[in-house]
């Protein structure tokens, strides 16, 4: 939806494409899955930033659905790593009341993911200071086309007439319907790419383009992208 020009403050909701681990790993001599570990301590880091300075929606790229072609032992050290994750963040994410949640094809990974991501879903779905999403086999041509599926079926069996589809329709059978678009992207490594994330929610969002790998994006890094974004004049649209 558009609104008025305005100048911004804190985001809302901030988005990151996690980039660089692989190149920190190799400048280093390391395994690609060492450059994922300290990633993972990235992502801790910028969870609790975001609580610190006011940020709610918080949607982390984690794994796309182009990711599936990668070796298997780095998918493999991926989804242990993000067991892992859930198991130690889960009660902090509790304590502070952050409500966890998934964006993607949560039925394409492995059973002991799944199961993790679920429960910790349950435990914090009542949980209101913040969200984290994690966007886990994530495309957003997919969930774009899972929509007009939606969509068409509902028009088929006579439940919606075609020419009321409109911009609504779609917003409301994406992945996360009730989440905020994103105000603020981020970007490490220093590529200028969307690489199939949110195509549909990032249509009016600021980018921030880091240089810094994602395992070297700490604290002082994310809250300089936040300064930055401050500073923008979001227009919208409009000419002022
Ligand atoms: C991109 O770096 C990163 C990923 C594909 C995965 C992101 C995963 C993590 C940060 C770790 C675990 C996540 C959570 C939520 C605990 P790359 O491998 O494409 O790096 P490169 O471009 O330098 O090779």
């Amino acid at each position: 939806m558009k609104k008025n020009a305005e100048k911004s403050s804190i985001p809302e909701h901030v988005a990151i494409i996690m980039d660089g681990n692989g190149r920190w790993a190799k400048e280093r001599g390391l395994s690609r899955i060492k450059g994922h570990e300290e990633g993972a301590e990235s992502v801790r880091v910028i969870v609790d930033a975001c609580r610190k300075v006011g940020v709610k929606y918080l949607t982390l790229y984690a794994f796309s659905v182009e990711n599936w072609v990668r070796p298997k032992a780095e998918i493999a050290g991926l989804m242990k790593l993000l067991d892992k994750f859930l198991t130690e963040r889960e009660k902090d994410l509790h304590e502070n009341d952050v409500r966890l949640r998934v964006s993607g094809r949560i039925e394409d990974l492995p059973l002991f993911v799944r199961r993790k991501l679920k429960k910790v879903m349950a435990a914090t779905k009542d949980n209101r200071a913040g969200q984290l999403i994690l966007a886990l086999s994530y495309g957003g041509r997919t969930e774009i086309a899972n929509a007009a599926k939606q969509i068409a079926k509902l028009a088929a069996t006579g439940q919606l007439e075609p020419e009321k589809v409109d911009e609504a329709t779609v917003a409301e059978h994406l992945y996360l319907p009730d989440v905020p678009d994103p105000d603020l992207m981020i970007r490490t490594s220093g590529e200028m790419r969307l690489s199939n994330f949110l195509l549909w929610q990032l249509s009016y969002a600021e980018f921030y383009i880091s240089k810094k790998l994602w395992p070297d994006f700490r604290e002082a890094e994310f809250l300089e992208a936040i300064e930055e974004y401050k500073g923008r004049r979001r227009r919208f649209g409009d000419i002022k």
